[in-house]
């Protein structure tokens, strides 16, 4: 298995989206080169949305346009619309992100559409976007389950895995967002769309709001997914999605990714250094089990 696995560091966007109070952008754009420096390869930089539906995300044309100087860093940004897709160009975005979700309800609170018209939308963003040579990354919300319809039938989660990678998109990241799922519900639903969906073209996105996060991630890499979507210092969480809180903290995936060989080329010192150094900034305690461990360890 060694060397096949991929970590999509999401701190900037899904790690700080949440947050209640104002991050400048001198702070995202440390953070990102801090990501950086620590190993990290894709960095996902922030997001093209409304900033009165999502005002932590203001300021992403900035942080994306000087993030662009870090050498070999793919920095995909989530676009929601077509407005959103031209000020991501503008900023010099090379990747984006569509994201959509398997259950109705929440579209509509999160993006202010019907499934359908996401796709609508998101159609026109890949016509322009193959003309301008820009990837596309797609996201499924709530595959295990949703905060407003709870359980989530997969061939939704098929359907729209499908169609998102007919629109162009490289990879899909399949979404717990709430973070209710377990590793047995995690394996019986992968193994189920991978009989529709190359695996290859899959990702895994964990929150960790019942503690399942990582044990689900290795569920999902037992089963063939190569590729893993994280948050430094275990930040993140959906403002629209009632109950969520953060991501699989980037520290413990790559701890325990490590000691089979797996993300050695990350530096997992200066990863917890950069975990407290957010953390700092936000005012709180790093969710993550390793940053906590290590920093005891040193203070040992
Ligand atoms: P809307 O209100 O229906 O949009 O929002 P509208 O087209 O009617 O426009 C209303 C106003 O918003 C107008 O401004 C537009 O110009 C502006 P006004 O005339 O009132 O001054 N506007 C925009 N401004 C900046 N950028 C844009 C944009 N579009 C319109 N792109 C919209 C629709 C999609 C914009 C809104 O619902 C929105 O921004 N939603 C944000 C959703 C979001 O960011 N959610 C969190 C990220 S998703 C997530 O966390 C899940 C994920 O991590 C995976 C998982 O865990 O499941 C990815
Ligand atoms: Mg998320």
């Amino acid at each position: 298995m060694s060397g096949q696995i991929t970590i999509v560091e999401l701190g900037p966007r899904d790690g700080l989206q949440n947050e209640a109070t104002p991050i400048p952008v001198e702070t995202k754009i440390e953070l990102i080169r801090r990501l950086a420096d620590a190993g990290l390869t894709v960095i996902e930089a922030g997001a093209f949305v409304s900033p009165k539906w999502v005002p932590q995300m203001a300021g992403s044309a900035e942080v994306l346009s000087s993030a662009t100087s870090l050498d070999g860093i793919k920095l995909p940004v989530l676009v929601p619309n077509m407005k959103g897709y031209e000020a991501a160009r503008r900023a010099g975005a090379e990747t984006i992100a569509v994201f959509t979700s398997a259950s109705e309800s929440f579209n509509h609170r999160n993006i202010n559409c019907s499934t359908e018209e996401s796709l609508t939308r998101f159609s026109a963003i890949a016509t322009a976007a193959k003309t301008d040579g820009i990837k596309i990354r797609g996201y499924v919300s709530n595959v295990l389950g949703c905060p407003y319809e709870g359980d989530v039938p997969v061939a939704n989660v098929i359907g729209l895995s499908r169609s998102l990678l007919e629109l162009g998109c490289y990879e899909i990241s399949l979404c717990d967002t709430i973070g209710v799922g377990t590793p047995g519900e995690a394996r019986e639903l992968i193994r189920t769309v991978k009989q529709d969906i190359p695996v290859e073209r899959l990702a895994g996105h964990f929150h960790d709001t019942y503690g399942q996060a990582l044990a689900n991630a290795h569920a999902w890499i037992e089963e063939g997914v190569t590729v893993f979507d994280s948050s430094i210092s275990g930040l993140g969480g959906c403002p629209f999605a009632k109950g969520a809180s953060g991501n699989l903290a980037t520290e413990d995936l790559v701890y325990s990714l490590q000691s089979v060989g797996e993300a050695v080329s990350i530096d997992l010192d200066a990863l917890v250094d950069t975990s407290f150094w957010i953390s700092d900034r936000l005012k709180r305690t790093p969710s993550s089990n390793v940053a906590l461990a290590f920093r005891g360890r040193c203070a040992a």
